[in-house]
């Protein structure tokens, strides 16, 4: 195991009803003056924005409103917010809805107060410094909710990217299971296969004598394997949501990636396809993960070969590890199905003429030096086979 520094002071406050509790959390942890940031509709619709507005002015918090966070979160929106919340003098940031509206708030409360372009923290500056952001998840999936990390689209040439830094954790994090019921089916399994991804990116590690990431990880996706059909089968299952709820903040706050060298080139390969096609990024990852993973198992065929084995049940060839790897992919690629996702290019909107594009914009785009780095190194010939797979 690598050394590491953990530091995960998110406060969770898990359950029904608990949005209830947004103005009391904002006051504990030094809030008085709020921009309350939410998506398109649902949270409007639900009533969930009007709970919350009323548990805040139980507390005499003052608050603004931005809404209209779209999913792929543009900088345009964070750019106002900014604005937005230097003018007001906002104190702190309450994010209600999912990734895109979270990650949306965590830009504003780092570029407002910074000096230059907060997209400097996209591409590649460290964020020591920002604004606090509390949430009220409505979705289980990016992970956003515990994590350290960001992902917005540059509206000027349509690049995605992240930033990180520990001041971006959420002060607090509401995770009311309750909330995800109203989801449509599409988005509760993109969300599944987002929350498998991540924990499949720090699966793939070149660090060794990590048994007790592996095993966390392990449990976790077994979880998700369990829990995502009873979920499809009934959206009201409240107990089968609360599992996937804490299952996505464990996958991403970085619990069980500690002390190994992780992986992310699926997530990159993906993040290119949703910032062209504007797709729900689980939706890309389903897509993707399949294809990356065909195309890297030859590096540690052990490595798949074990979660083939461990969280798919196979049976090990031991003397074809490689006949059990590939079979683990091909649960996991059917299991995606099942659940609703696409299962290639066209099923997700994507198309063949595009990817030269898609590859000069994945190895080339905002600094990159021809190549992503992760589990392997993977230059512009690899990227284009890896999305030629997925046609
Ligand atoms: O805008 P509204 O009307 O709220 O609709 C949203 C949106 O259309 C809807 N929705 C959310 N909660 C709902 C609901 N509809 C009905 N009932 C509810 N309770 O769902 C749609 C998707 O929402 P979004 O926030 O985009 O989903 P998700 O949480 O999957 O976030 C995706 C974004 O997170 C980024 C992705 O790249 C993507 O931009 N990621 C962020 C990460 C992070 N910050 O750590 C890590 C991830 O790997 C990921 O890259
Ligand atoms: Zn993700």
């Amino acid at each position: 195991m690598e050394n590491f520094t953990f530091y995960s002071p998110t406060c969770f406050v898990f359950g029904r009803d608990t949005e209830l509790q947004a103005g009391s959390l904002i006051r504990r942890f030094g809030g008085s003056r709020v921009l309350i940031h939410y998506g398109g509709s649902s949270a409007v619709k639900s009533g969930l924005l009007d709970r919350v507005k009323s548990a805040l002015e139980k507390e005499g918090v003052s608050f603004q409103l931005l809404g209209g966070v779209q999913p792929n979160p543009r900088s345009g929106l964070v750019e106002k917010g900014i604005e937005l919340c230097r003018r007001e003098q906002i104190d702190f940031i309450l994010a209600v809805g999912g990734g895109s509206v979270i990650d949306s708030a965590k830009a504003i409360a780092a570029g407002t107060l910074y000096d230059g372009d907060f997209w400097d923290f996209y591409t590649g500056k460290r964020v020591e410094k920002a604004l606090p952001v509390g949430t009220v998840l409505t979705i289980a999936a990016a992970g956003s909710e515990g994590s350290p990390d960001s992902v917005i689209t540059k509206e000027d040439g349509m690049f995605k990217r992240g930033a990180s830094g520990d001041a971006l954790r959420p002060r607090f994090s509401i995770l009311n299971p309750a909330l995800t019921q109203t989801l449509p089916p599409f988005q509760t399994a993109a969300g599944i296969t987002d929350i498998m991804a991540h924990l499949y990116e720090r699966y793939l590690t070149n660090s060794k004598e990590v048994e007790v990431t592996d095993r966390l990880i392990e449990a976790l996706l077994l979880t998700m394997i369990h829990e995502g059909p009873r979920v499809i089968a009934d959206p009201n299952n409240y107990d089968a949501r609360a599992n996937i709820m804490w299952a996505g903040m464990m996958a991403h706050n970085n619990s069980c990636g500690v002390g190994r060298s992780q992986d992310w080139n699926s997530h990159n390969i993906e993040h290119e396809l949703s910032a062209m096609y504007d797709c729900a990024h689980g939706a890309g990852l389903a897509v993707t993960l399949p294809a990356v993973f065909t195309y890297v198992m030859e590096h540690d065929v052990m490595r798949f070969a074990k979660a083939a084995v461990r969280v798919w049940g196979c049976q090990m060839d031991f003397d074809h590890p490689e006949v059990t790897a590939r079979e683990g992919i091909e649960k996991m690629r059917r299991f995606f199905i099942s659940i609703g996702m696409p299962a290639n290019f066209t099923e997700l909107g994507a198309k063949e003429e595009d990817i030269p594009a898609l590859v000069k914009a994945l190895c080339w785009g905002d600094g990159r030096q021809g190549s992503i780095s992760g589990f392997v190194t993977l230059d512009e010939k690899d990227c284009e086979k890896i999305y030629r797979m997925m046609l």
